[in-house]
């Protein structure tokens, strides 16, 4: 998605009235998210081969496209003659507060890290970077990492994921589980926030 897209207008679709007054645009609409994540489960049953995974998806930001991604790849799966089988565990990072990346990282959950990936955003790619250095000393066979967004952010910490679905501008969004100091994340669609919404939820 080019610096220069202007988005949708908020008019074409629906979301929750506590946020009307608070967004800017539609960045991505909720269903071209959806069809996409589709695309990259395929892709990753490709790379998969008859490995089993185990998803580790990163909390909160990332439940949406993981569980999304996830059921993608259980029918991609039934509907074929390959069964992958699948675990599902979680891990929680913090980092940001407002809208800016902070320096600690906090890591909560997931009793046993010898695991692989699913999350939401990679902006920094800070927050990735400290995980993959705490999953990588369990020695797992393969770890890949799914994200949904890219940001093309000033400040990049030269990591790529292997598999994502929007190289978006440096902007901060909200919405499908993306938050905002906690709110935003009952928004289907991929949002930007005017400086009223930033203001009404600043901490
Ligand atoms: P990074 O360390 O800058 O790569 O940030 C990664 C984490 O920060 C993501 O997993 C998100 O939870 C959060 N984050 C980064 N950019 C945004 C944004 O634009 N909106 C909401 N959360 C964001
Ligand atoms: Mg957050």
């Amino acid at each position: 998605i080019s610096d220069n897209w202007p988005g949708y207008s908020l008019d074409l679709f629906t979301y929750p009235q506590h946020y009307y007054g608070d967004l800017e645009y539609v960045l991505i609409p909720h269903g071209i998210i959806v069809d996409r994540t589709e695309r990259l489960a395929k892709d990753i049953m490709q790379d998969i081969g008859d490995n089993d995974i185990v998803v580790l998806c990163v909390l909160k930001g990332g439940y949406k496209f993981c569980a999304d991604l996830v059921e993608h790849i259980k029918n991609l799966s039934r509907n074929s003659e390959r069964f992958i089988s699948m675990k599902v565990d979680f891990v929680r990072l913090k980092s940001y507060h407002n809208d800016q990346s902070m320096q600690d990282m906090q890591i909560m959950g997931a009793d046993d890290l010898s695991k692989l990936t699913g999350k939401d955003i990679v902006g920094t790619g800070r927050t990735m970077k400290v995980l993959l250095n705490n999953i990588e000393k369990y020695k797992p066979k393969m770890i890949k990492v799914a994200s949904l967004l890219v940001k093309r952010t000033s400040r990049p910490d030269g990591y790529r994921p292997d598999y994502y679905g929007f190289e978006i501008p440096d902007l901060f969004v909200v919405g499908y589980a993306l938050d905002y100091n906690e709110h935003f994340r009952d928004l289907n669609h991929i949002c930007v926030i005017n400086d009223h919404g930033k203001a009404k939820y600043r901490v």
